[in-house]
């Protein structure tokens, strides 16, 4: 950047004086990390500023943030940097190539009470493990759809893991989306949170429940699927901005005679479809047991693996 001055508040971008700063604010871009992810044509549209002006703001935006071209070592040695949460089940951490990573979003698919649930809530317990045992030292937000969150469920799987019940639930940041348009504009405030609070670790289950509802039939499906890929951006940017590991969860049928073609591609399709990330599809077996499967992941190998799901949280088969 040179001797220019650094941009911190949205008044240091160009041409953003206080009242434009202002309408940019009540509009939703609050932040620059906001301002970078915006299109021209959405900040214009909404602040009424020029075109040419947005896109001079989101450029300058995106320069403050450092989102430019990198060499290949730059992005080999970004990797190297990736760190990764454990599932407290060493067959999933070994699947996961070590755990559920950091600036990557996860999507954990799957029919009704496979564990989804489950190992978001283990998550939220684990990122806060110290880094030698598995964690990253740092906070969770619950982002919470379906109203399944239970901290009865936190404070048990804290003393599975050995840490302090009340310390760890003081860690978990939870809120309930109430709908589509909520559950996004939470990740536009998210970027304010994350500058702020130590949170290495963001779940949004279910990402697809609301607008499954709000978007319901053949008839919707460009539109829902539009607004999905529109919040699985903002995820994308957030897990790349703040180096943190996005986890998404997505119920789908497991039922073979409803669609046509390979069974394990999800009713609705995976959500991560053509976007990058990681996707584990869970199924229920026997009793407490369930199989995870990665789903084309590139630096992944294809496999499957069984974990249990105990009274103290994810667990290796005995
Ligand atoms: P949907 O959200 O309905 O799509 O399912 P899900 O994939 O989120 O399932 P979830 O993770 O909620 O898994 C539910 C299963 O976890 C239950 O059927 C139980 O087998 C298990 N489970 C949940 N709570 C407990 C608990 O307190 N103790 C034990 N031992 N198992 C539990
Ligand atoms: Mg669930």
């Amino acid at each position: 950047m040179g001797d220019q001055k650094e941009v911190r508040e949205l008044t240091d971008l160009p041409g953003v004086g206080p009242s434009t700063a202002q309408k940019m604010i009540e509009a939703g871009f609050a932040s620059i990390e906001a301002v970078a992810v915006a299109t021209p044509q959405e900040l214009s549209q909404v602040t009424g500023i020029p075109l040419p002006t947005a896109q001079k703001i989101i450029q300058a935006a995106r320069e403050a943030l450092d989102i430019r071209f990198k060499t290949a070592l730059e992005l080999k040695k970004e990797r190297l940097t990736i760190k990764k949460i454990t599932t407290s089940s060493r067959n999933l951490d070994e699947l996961l190539g070590g755990g559920i990573e950091t600036r990557t979003i996860t999507e954990l698919f799957g029919e009704f009470g496979s564990g989804k649930t489950q190992i978001c809530h283990q998550l939220s317990v684990n990122v806060q493990l110290p880094e030698e045992s598995g964690g990253l030292n740092g906070k969770a937000v619950y982002i919470d759809t379906e109203g399944t969150f239970r901290w009865e469920r936190i404070e048990q799987m804290a003393r599975g893991a050995g840490l302090d019940p009340d310390e760890v639930m003081e860690n978990i940041y939870w809120i309930r989306a109430v709908n589509s348009h909520h559950q996004m504009a939470i990740i536009d405030q998210l970027f304010d949170l994350l500058k702020r609070e130590n949170i290495r670790l963001v779940i949004v289950d279910s990402v697809t429940s609301h607008f499954r509802a709000e978007f319901p039939g053949r008839e919707n499906l460009a539109m829902r699927q539009q607004l999905l890929n529109k919040h699985l951006h903002q995820l994308m940017r957030l897990a790349e901005i703040y180096d943190v590991a996005v986890v998404i969860t997505n119920q789908v049928m497991a039922r073979p005679d409803v669609f046509y073609g390979d069974p394990t591609q999800a009713v609705g399709g995976h959500v991560l479809y053509h976007a990058p990330g990681v996707r584990v599809q869970l199924k229920k077996s026997r009793g407490n047991k369930r199989i995870a499967r990665i789903v084309d992941a590139p630096h992944l190998p294809e496999g499957e693996t069984v974990f249990v799901i105990t009274e103290w949280g994810i667990r290796d088969p005995e």
